[in-house]
């Protein structure tokens, strides 16, 4: 089956088992260790022999991974760029070699799309507009001053999940955006910075916190706790992934909202791969996963179906 269609391609020509590369971030939040094990668990479903590099966030661990994978001659590359830029020259070099890659969970920038072969991933830009038409439609006449934590600086999903927000914001003169900083997609460091803005904002300044993933609005909570404050009830809070720890806080009520990004990445991205080595099918350039908004009503009911998926 595998490399059917690709002359050249790696070690799965000459037997049935597809070899694939990914090229992981880290480890930095609960929904990216999920999108691992749920990779894991595809490739096996699957028997696919799936290689996981984890580049500890660096992009410099992620470019020597994908030259590993080319000399190792594996039949595809998953990529999940942990930045948008900088990618042209590796996606070159697999090109070159005749390695499919196609790109996980964020997209990159480039001058040349056919140096990758499709993008799982979705609609970033639109998360953000999710997260903050709920959070206009809840403040109503209300003026309401908004803490961004975003992601990863240079990251697309960063990128997008604040263009997308803004852009309501910009259309809704009871919204404004009062801080927006980088807490690194991680609990730590979105503690670190949500303790420094309470104390430069003042507690009773912040109306609503918009964090570009529940694992930071996680550590927002715990710093708006230990600060008095009361997360969910007198500050309102929307974030994104839908890890099983944000449902529970939205049933403990310090948390109201959330935009689910699904795990299963990996999942489409070995259909596609599957189809085009064996018969050559075009795979869409973009595989778009939903964005659905879940509220404290359900938070319950979800946080039982997902504690033990996550
Ligand atoms: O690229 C997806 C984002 O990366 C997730 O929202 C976040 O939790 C992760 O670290």
């Amino acid at each position: 089956l595998a490399c059917a269609v690709i002359a050249g391609c790696g070690q799965g020509q000459d037997s049935d088992q597809l070899v694939v590369g990914f090229s992981q971030i880290g480890s930095e939040s609960g929904w990216r260790a999920a999108e691992t094990r749920v990779a894991r668990e595809q490739a096996e479903a699957r028997g696919i022999d799936l290689r996981v590099s984890d580049a500890q966030q660096r992009q410099e661990n992620q470019i020597r991974a994908i030259r590993t994978f080319i000399a190792q001659g594996v039949d595809a590359i998953l990529l999940a760029p942990v930045v948008e830029t900088g990618w042209d020259a590796v996606l070159a070099e697999a090109r070159e070699a005749n390695i499919p890659v196609v790109l996980l969970d964020r997209r990159i920038e480039t001058a040349d799309e056919d140096l990758y072969l499709a993008a799982v991933a979705s609609d970033a830009v639109e998360e953000g507009r999710v997260a903050a038409r709920w959070l206009a439609e809840e403040v109503g006449d209300r003026q309401c001053g908004v803490i961004e934590l975003q992601g990863t600086v240079g990251a697309s999903v960063a990128n997008d999940r604040r263009e997308g927000f803004a852009e309501i914001v910009a259309g809704n003169p009871n919204l404004t955006i009062v801080r927006s900083q980088s807490g690194d997609f991680t609990r730590s460091r979105a503690k670190e910075v949500m303790e420094s803005l309470i104390r430069s904002v003042g507690g009773p300044n912040i109306c609503a916190v918009y964090a570009h993933n529940d694992d930071m609005m996680i550590g927002a909570i715990q710093a708006m706790t230990e600060a008095g404050l009361n997360p969910g009830e007198d500050i309102l809070t929307v974030s994104i992934d839908g890890v099983p720890d944000i449902f529970r806080a939205m049933a403990e009520g310090q948390a109201n909202a959330t935009v689910e990004l699904t795990p299963n990445m990996a999942g489409p991205a070995f259909d596609l791969l599957e189809a085009y080595l064996d018969d050559g099918t075009a795979p869409e350039k973009w595989v778009r996963t939903d964005s659905p908004l879940y509220l404290a009503d359900t938070a319950e009911a979800e946080y039982a179906q997902r504690r033990d998926r996550y």
